[in-house]
């Protein structure tokens, strides 16, 4: 959700900052800007659209200090006077923010007297409050004006007489690498660290005046503080579709990788390591959040919890999960999902129970983010950098890891990984299925008990990227209401990969195909001819026991999701109007 940069140094800013706009786009690709230091002023280069609009404008430009911007819009439609940098009403400073500023209209009112806002963002309002507070670019009246903030911001801004970055942030990532002759800026590590080997990670409350190869730090009150460089790990920097056409589909195909990984990595001594903060003895329940897919790993992790360790467990969506008023206490331990670790209702979950007293857990692929800073401990789900902003490899990674810590909690054994759901002949289905639903406007997706869990990932999946409307229901409820809905137009998707549950399954597929409903059964069970016969298409997928089938079974709906979004013409990488990080609750 928006992606900030910055450069300064000897290099070609302008080139620099288009680089790591184009590593942050998954943040956001409505509209792109660049603002410079140019003839003792500030220039701004904006545009509509993903990030390669950007192009034709940067041909021939130079500066040697700049900032950068990738948006994800929340106030005002994505449009150039929307777009960042925004410049103050004097043009003495430009800013780029990630974030909300809650209480901009408020400033607004106060501060701005007759100067006239020209964007509807409330971002502008920083610029503006900077040339009041601040017009000679010094650090006790910066830290004065963004003490006026409200909401969540990471900030990095330049001021006309000066080749200096100044930065802060509060609930949105900030990094900063420094060279020999130059320092950059970003909100993510990865666009650093093909030409940097250490950075610094801004926190909150902090502030960071950037020249060309130097940092300075401060706290809140304006003092200077010291702070350690990491070392930057350097496989951070693969953001590469290594020659595949799209990240979605790469990462599709890197989940064999992924799972073969955490099972070499997730024995009982390395999960006892990794969870020594947290007394388990004294938990009573488990409370899972997340949003989006990864709610619906919560609600696989919830299950895989309850059924081996008789604690209660419940998956409960992050941005719900703070308005009800859930019981809290230390004895409570919260599970926190996110791919991300940055998704600001996830976050505002934790710091609710980090309140009463809960022992936290986050289960991330980023164990830098602010959600395992928060945490007491973090499970990583190691699955490399996930660019497609549909989640696909990470999803099937948090279940893997969510089975692994069940069967540690119970002391109980893996089931081992399974091989043949990654023999590509398995997935000659994929365009016959992709085909039978491209003109489709909407769509029943069933299951019942885990299965269910898959209908719901499986329905956001086709939403988010080939934007069908479809609508997960657990199959016993059929008969409760949405079989109203069944006629000889309807196409149902059945999952069932519990056997226990498959008669049920069975009738339920009946009641569909007996009003005229059309069935695609994707199943690793053997179903009777006479069944059979009657479907749309049966999907037979190799046999896997019940626990481990959602890590699977999602798979081939994975492909057929990205195969429909191309044959509806959509790039499946970049669906509109989402962004990969969403940093507003
Ligand atoms: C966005 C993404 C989804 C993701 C959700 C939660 O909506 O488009 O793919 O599941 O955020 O993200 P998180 O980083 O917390 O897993």
């Amino acid at each position: 959700m928006c992606g900030i940069a910055g450069y300064v140094g000897d290099d070609n800013a302008i080139s620099r900052l288009y680089t790591m706009l184009e590593k942050l786009e998954y943040r956001g690709y409505d509209s792109s800007g660049i603002g410079y230091i140019c003839n003792g002023g500030i220039a701004c280069l904006k545009q509509v659209g993903e990030v390669s609009c950007l192009s034709p404008l940067i041909m021939g430009k130079s500066s040697h200090c700049g900032i950068a911007h990738t948006r994800w819009a929340t106030h005002g439609k994505p449009s150039e006077v929307n777009a960042h940098p925004h410049l103050s009403f004097d043009k003495k400073w430009a800013v780029v923010h990630n974030g909300i500023v809650e209480n901009a209209t408020y400033l607004k009112e106060k501060y701005l007297g007759d100067i006239v806002p020209v964007s509807e963002t409330d971002t502008e309002i920083i610029s503006h409050l900077l040339s009041i507070f601040c017009p000679d670019g010094d650090i006790s009246s910066f830290i004065s004006a963004i003490s006026c903030l409200s909401g969540s911001y990471a900030i990095c801004s330049v001021h006309e007489n000066m080749q200096r970055l100044f930065l802060t942030k509060k609930h949105c990532p900030l990094f900063v690498a420094i060279g020999r002759c130059e320092s950059a800026v970003s909100s993510d590590i990865s666009c650093l660290a093909d030409r940097f080997d250490r950075f610094y990670e801004l926190l909150d409350g902090e502030y960071a005046v950037v020249e060309s190869g130097r940092v300075t730090f401060y706290n809140s009150h304006g003092k200077i503080i010291h702070k350690d460089s990491q070392k930057m790990c350097k496989n951070t920097s693969v953001v590469d579709k290594c020659g595949y056409i799209h990240f979605m589909l790469k990462e599709i195909e890197e989940e064999e990788d992924v799972l073969e990984r955490l099972y070499s990595i997730y024995d009982a001594e390395r999960l006892r390591q990794e969870l020594i903060d947290i007394d388990f003895d004294r938990i009573d329940r488990i409370m899972l959040v997340g949003c989006g897919t990864a709610y619906h790993a919560c609600m696989y992790g919830a299950t895989m919890l309850s059924w081996h360790t008789h604690i209660t467990s419940t998956a409960h969506i992050a941005s719900e999960f703070i308005y009800s008023r859930p019981d809290l206490d230390d004895r409570t331990l919260v599970i926190a999902v996110s791919q991300s670790g940055e998704t600001a209702d996830t976050i505002s979950s934790i710091e609710l129970a980090r309140k009463k007293g809960c022992a936290t857990l986050a289960i991330t692929n980023c164990t830098s983010s602010p959600l395992s800073r928060l945490c007491h401990a973090t499970l990583d789900i190691h699955c490399g950098k996930e660019i497609a902003v549909a989640s696909t490899k990470a999803y099937n990674a948090m279940l893997q890891v969510m089975y692994f810590l069940s069967h540690y909690l119970s002391k109980t054994p893996y089931l081992p990984l399974c091989h043949e759901y990654f023999d590509k002949a398995i997935y000659d289905d994929v365009d016959k299925v992709s085909m039978l639903l491209k003109d489709k406007r909407e769509l029943f997706i069933l299951g019942r008990n885990l299965d269910y869990i898959t209908a719901m990932e499986s329905a956001l999946k086709i939403k988010e990227i080939a934007y069908i409307f479809a609508s997960p229901h657990p199959t016993g409820e059929l008969k409760y209401g949405f079989i109203a809905l069944i006629d000889s137009d309807s196409v149902c998707v059945v999952f069932a990969f519990d056997d226990a549950l498959l008669p049920k399954t069975l009738l339920g597929i009946e009641e569909i195909m007996s009003r005229g409903g059309s069935v695609i059964l994707i199943t690793c069970l053997e179903i009777p001819r006479n069944i059979q016969d009657r479907l749309m298409c049966l999907i037979s997928l190799p046999v896997i026991g019940t626990e481990l089938s959602p890590i699977y079974s999602i798979i081939f709906w994975q492909k057929v999701s990205y195969r429909v979004s191309i044959l509806r013409g959509n790039n499946p990488d970049k669906p509109r109007n989402l962004a990969k990080s969403v940093t507003v609750e």
